[in-house]
């Protein structure tokens, strides 16, 4: 049972919830100097929780303007997979959070293809399915594929065969292709160099699927400049935020079930109900 602390919006906040909602508005506030003037790229607000469907913010986003998008999907074939996805009574409890199928994924692929900067990125979070079948090709068939990394989480999680204790992420690039060119829109800068494999321990998990901040960080002060826009239209428990935030970068982005304690109380109703 994780203390409750006091409500904000009504919601009532676990102490890691709290400790993230601080963390985020420090660094939001210390980097305000850079960001004074931001450019009106979507109807919806940046730097914020909002709460809408993915698909919605990023149609509503202007094509060609942003350099780096990190995209995690709920991705609905994973439940399959694993025998849990089927309209049984055991996908109430396994399935939390809202699944994503490959239609609606390939949908958001395509805004992401518009959205981007010329040379812009995607970090795409991928599962050991979408890895070895290659689906990540067909959510962006504009882009090409151009490095990856390997989370390890350091600690061992669940698996039927060995146990999972990393994740992957792919980087998709949209033309004109390439690292460090001067003609290049969008530059990868060589410092810091980014290992392809990262080690990183969460330990302030608000989110089931929360990724790792500092890697998140690492790869946006690599891409992009202090003052851009990183989207996530699937945020969960809003780390690019945070991540985007700490280095002096804006932020726009979603979640359909709303900020973090929108999400730990939808959660909280599916256990009661
Ligand atoms: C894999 S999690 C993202 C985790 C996130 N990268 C993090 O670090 O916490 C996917 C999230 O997508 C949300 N989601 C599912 N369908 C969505 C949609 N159509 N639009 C926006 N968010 C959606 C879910 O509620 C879930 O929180």
């Amino acid at each position: 049972m994780v203390e409750t602390l006091e409500p904000l919006n009504g919601m009532p906040l676990t102490a890691n919830l709290k400790a993230h909602y601080e963390r985020t508005a420090d660094l939001l506030h210390s980097n305000r100097g850079l960001v004074a003037h931001p450019p009106l790229i979507s109807q919806y607000p940046l730097d914020a929780y909002n709460k809408v469907d993915g698909l919605s913010l990023l149609r509503s986003t202007m094509s060609a303007c942003i350099p780096l998008v990190i995209f995690d999907p709920q991705y609905r074939h994973n439940l399959d997979h694993l025998k849990y996805g089927n309209e049984g009574a055991r996908q109430k409890g396994r399935a939390k959070y809202p699944q994503q199928g490959n239609e609606e994924i390939v949908a958001m692929g395509a805004q992401i293809e518009r959205i981007l900067m010329p040379s812009g990125y995607v970090m795409l979070w991928c599962d050991m399915y979408i890895h070895v079948t290659g689906a990540s090709l067909k959510f962006f068939p504009n882009l090409t594929p151009v490095c990856d990394v390997i989370w390890d989480k350091g600690a061992i999680g669940m698996g039927y065969r060995t146990r999972r204790r990393c994740e992957r992420a792919v980087f998709f690039q949209k033309p004109p292709i390439g690292a460090r060119a001067a003609k290049l829109a969008v530059r990868w800068k060589t410092q810091p160099t980014i290992p392809d494999v990262w080690l990183e321990k969460i330990t302030d998990k608000i989110h089931a699927h929360q990724k790792p901040q500092g890697l998140q960080q690492a790869v946006i002060e690599a891409i992009t400049e202090p003052g851009q826009v990183v989207v996530d239209p699937v945020a969960g428990s809003f780390s690019v935020m945070a991540a985007a935030h700490a280095c002096g970068r804006r932020f726009l982005g979603c979640d359909i079930l709303g900020s973090p304690a929108e999400q730990a109380e939808h959660l909280k109703q599916l256990e009661s109900a």
